[in-house]
C-alpha cells in the first residue's frame, strides 16, 4: 500500500546525500512535493530529474543569507513549507594523538550551525502560520562520548540539546519538532570508520523507511536500532563510575 503523509511540501537539506535522497524519493513517490537542497551538484540535479515532484533548490547551509533567500524562493514558488527535514551533515575521524582541528571545526559548523541556519530560515513563516514540522537528523552517538568519535559525537550531542530547546520553546505554537537519531547506516558519510566498529549497520533504504513510518505522527524522537539506542541511553543515565568502564569494555571487545 502507498505511504500517506500529512505534508504537501517538504524542504530537505542534504538531499543529494544517501539517507535524505532516499527520504526525498519516498516522499515524492507518495505525492509530497520536495524542495531539495544541497550545494549545486550533478547528484542534486539527477535527484530532481528522476521525479517531477522533486525540485532542486541548491544552497549552502553554512551561508545563512543564501539559505533565507532559498526558503523565500521555495515558499514563493511552491507554497508553505510544511516539513523541514534538516539532514545536511558530515563525519570527521577523530584521532586523539593527531587531532584534526580542521575536521572538528567543519563538523561542528555543518552539523550544528547548518541546522540552526536552516531553522532560522524556515521558522518565521511557520510561526506566522502557527503550523509546521521541523525534523532534525541527529545520531545515537550524540548520547554518549565514544572513543574515536570526538568530532561527530560532540556535534550531534549539541544537536540533541538544541532539539530539546526547540521542542520546549515551540510547544503551543503549532510547530512540531522531531529529532531523528539513527545508529550506523551504510553511506559514504562513515566510509572512513573502522568497519569492525560499526554495529548493527543498516541500509539507507531501511533507515529512510524507519524514519518515514513514524515521522507523520510527529513524535519528539525517532531512534533506532533499539539495541544501540538502549545501550547508549543506559550508558548516558548510569553514574560515570559505571558507564566509563562499560563503554571501555564494550569498545575493547569490538576490537576483537
Ligand atoms: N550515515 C550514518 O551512519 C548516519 C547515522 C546517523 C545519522 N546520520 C546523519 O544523517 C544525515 C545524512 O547522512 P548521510 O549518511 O546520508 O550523509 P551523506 O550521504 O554524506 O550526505 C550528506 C549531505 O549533506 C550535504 N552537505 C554537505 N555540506 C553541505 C553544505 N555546506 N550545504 C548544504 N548541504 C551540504 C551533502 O551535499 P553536498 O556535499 O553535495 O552539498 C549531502 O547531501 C547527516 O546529518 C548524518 O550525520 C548518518
Amino acid at each position: 500500500m502507498a505511504e500517506k503523509f500529512p505534508w504537501k511540501l517538504a524542504w530537505i537539506t542534504g538531499a543529494s546525500g544517501a539517507i535524505c535522497g532516499e527520504v526525498a524519493r519516498r516522499l515524492a513517490s507518495a505525492g509530497v512535493t520536495v524542495a531539495a537542497t544541497a550545494r549545486p551538484s550533478e547528484k542534486l540535479a539527477a535527484l530532481a530529474s528522476a521525479d517531477e515532484r522533486i525540485k532542486a533548490f541548491p544552497a549552502d547551509v553554512l551561508k545563512p543569507d543564501e539559505l533565507k533567500d532559498t526558503v523565500g524562493r521555495i515558499e514563493g514558488e511552491l507554497g508553505p513549507i510544511e516539513l523541514a527535514f534538516l539532514g545536511a551533515g558530515m563525519y570527521a575521524p577523530f584521532d586523539i594523538r593527531a587531532i584534526d582541528l580542521e575536521g572538528f571545526r567543519r563538523s561542528m559548523a555543518l552539523n550544528v550551525d547548518g541546522v540552526i541556519n536552516a531553522v532560522a530560515s524556515v521558522l518565521p513563516s511557520m510561526l506566522a502560520r502557527n503550523s509546521g514540522h521541523i525534523a532534525i537528523m541527529g545520531s545515537l552517538f550524540g548520547y554518549a562520548g565514544w572513543p574515536g568519535n570526538g568530532s561527530y559525537g560532540a556535534s550531534k550531542a549539541a544537536v540533541i540539546n538544541l532539539a530539546e530547546s526547540l521542542k520546549l520553546e515551540l510547544e503551543g505554537t503549532g510547530v512540531a519538532v522531531t529529532l531523528i537519531n539513527p545508529g550506523f547506516v551504510d553511506t559514504p558519510l562513515n566510509a572512513s570508520y573502522d568497519p569492525k566498529k560499526k554495529l548493527y549497520v543498516m541500509s539507507k533504504e531501511r533507515c529512510a523507511r524507519k524514519i518515514l513510518e513514524r515521522l507523520g505522527r510527529k513524535p519528539y524522537e525517532i531512534a533506532f536500532p533499539p539495541q544501540v539506542e538502549l545501550f547508549l541511553k543506559l550508558a548516558r543515565s548510569l553514574p560515570r563510575a559505571v558507564s566509563f568502564p562499560l563503554i571501555r569494555w564494550f569498545t575493547k571487545s569490538m576490537q576483537g
